[in-house]
């Protein structure tokens, strides 16, 4: 009798995860198809597409190389855009490759229509409909305006073709299976905040410039409840002796910006001038850092106060983060 029962109930749970792991994997993403529009190349749309690609949105940063033996893991300036090798020491659910999106027909996008570009960007759907892996950040860029997306496609279809090939990214399971469900089709208009609105236009700038991201601590891959902006996030690994933790960027008086005015805000961003115009030092337990600093120090003035005018509107978190916790302690 209960032989039976447990066998039944064997049955039946073997029936349930079988019913589960088919529907993972044959659950279709949310998708629709890349939109006709044709961005118009003028130059005003070549210029904010590239201050957005190579200073605020980080394309460049995690599309090319970079020397991850030096501060700030500068970019490789021969290979903009021709993709990225993501090393184990990152610590990524597989082995994750950033593709080529130079214009080379063979190897890149060239051959890609202006709206499967930007699905891509902003909805997380590669040419051939597959999902892309959200370390490509398109859940953040969702909310980037149509011109925003359209400038980058114009700047994009500018940067020198290079030929390289580049393997697909391959996730472990059953990681791969999940992240079908990040996708989601844009729909209507999407515009930017008016600039004149500070707070807003800097909450707008930090979502896609990767901000909210790197600063909000997750965990199994959700970010922690109240704790957006609050940092503590870990990059890097204890193993390779090169590990950063994100600092809290709520205006909180004692553990975060809270004390900081705007001049230092701004100095903060613009400390890294020289390494980001010719070479970084070393990479050490003392400086190691994924923060984008040689990108942002691109920035401009206006674009940094928004985002310092927004990070204090945000609710005090009091969360003392260690930025450089393998650091010989003073
Ligand atoms: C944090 C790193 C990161 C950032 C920032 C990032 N990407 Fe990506 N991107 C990736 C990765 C990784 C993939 C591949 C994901 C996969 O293999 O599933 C990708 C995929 C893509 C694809 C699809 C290419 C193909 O061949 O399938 C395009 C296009 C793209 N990114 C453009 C951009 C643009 C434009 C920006 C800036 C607005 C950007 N990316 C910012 C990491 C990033
Ligand atoms: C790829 C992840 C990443 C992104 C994107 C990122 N940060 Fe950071 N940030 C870090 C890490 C890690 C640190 C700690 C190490 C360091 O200070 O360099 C840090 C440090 C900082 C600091 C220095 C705090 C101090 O100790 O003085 C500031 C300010 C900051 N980030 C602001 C920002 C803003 C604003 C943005 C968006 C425009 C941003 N960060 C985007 C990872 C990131």
């Amino acid at each position: 009798m209960w032989k039976r029962i447990a066998v039944a109930f064997l049955f039946a749970a073997v029936v349930t995860l079988g019913a589960v792991f088919a529907y993972l994997v044959l659950r279709k993403p949310a998708m629709q198809p890349p939109s006709a529009r044709v961005v118009p190349r003028t130059p005003e749309r070549v210029e904010r597409g590239r201050y957005l690609f190579m200073s605020v949105a980080n394309c460049a940063e995690c599309h090319s190389e970079v020397d991850w033996t030096r501060f700030a893991t500068p970019i490789r300036k021969d290979g903009i855009g021709a993709g990225k090798i993501w090393p184990p020491e990152a610590g990524l659910p597989g082995s994750l490759i950033s593709p080529n999106i130079t214009p080379d027909a063979g190897t890149g996008v060239g051959g890609w229509t202006d709206g499967e570009l930007m699905r891509a960007i902003r909805e997380g759907i590669g040419r051939d409909g597959r999902v892309l892996f959200p370390l490509m950040p398109y859940t953040e860029f969702r909310s980037m305006s149509d011109e925003d997306v359209e400038s980058i496609v114009a700047f994009i279809r500018t940067l020198a073709p290079i030929q390289r090939k580049m393997e697909p990214s391959r996730i472990d399971f059953p990681v791969g299976l999940l992240v079908k469900s990040a996708p989601q089709p844009v729909t209507g208009v999407v515009e930017a905040p008016n600039r004149a609105d500070r707070a807003a236009y800097g909450r707008y700038l930090s979502v896609i410039a990767g901000c909210r991201t790197c600063h909000t601590p997750t965990r199994r891959g959700s970010q922690v409840e109240g704790m957006q902006y609050a940092g503590g996030e870990s990059f890097g690994t204890e193993k390779s002796g090169l590990l950063a933790v994100s600092f809290n960027l709520t205006p909180d008086k004692g553990t975060g910006t809270g004390t900081w005015d705007e001049k230092q805000f701004l100095e903060k961003f613009r400390q890294y001038r020289e390494y980001a115009q010719g070479t970084p030092p070393p990479a050490t337990k003392e400086n190691f850092t994924v923060m984008p600093w040689l990108s942002f120090n691109g920035m401009e003035d206006d674009d940094l106060k928004a985002l310092f005018a927004f990070l204090q509107t945000l609710k005090p978190v009091e969360h003392s983060v260690e930025t450089r916790p393998l650091a010989e302690k003073k």
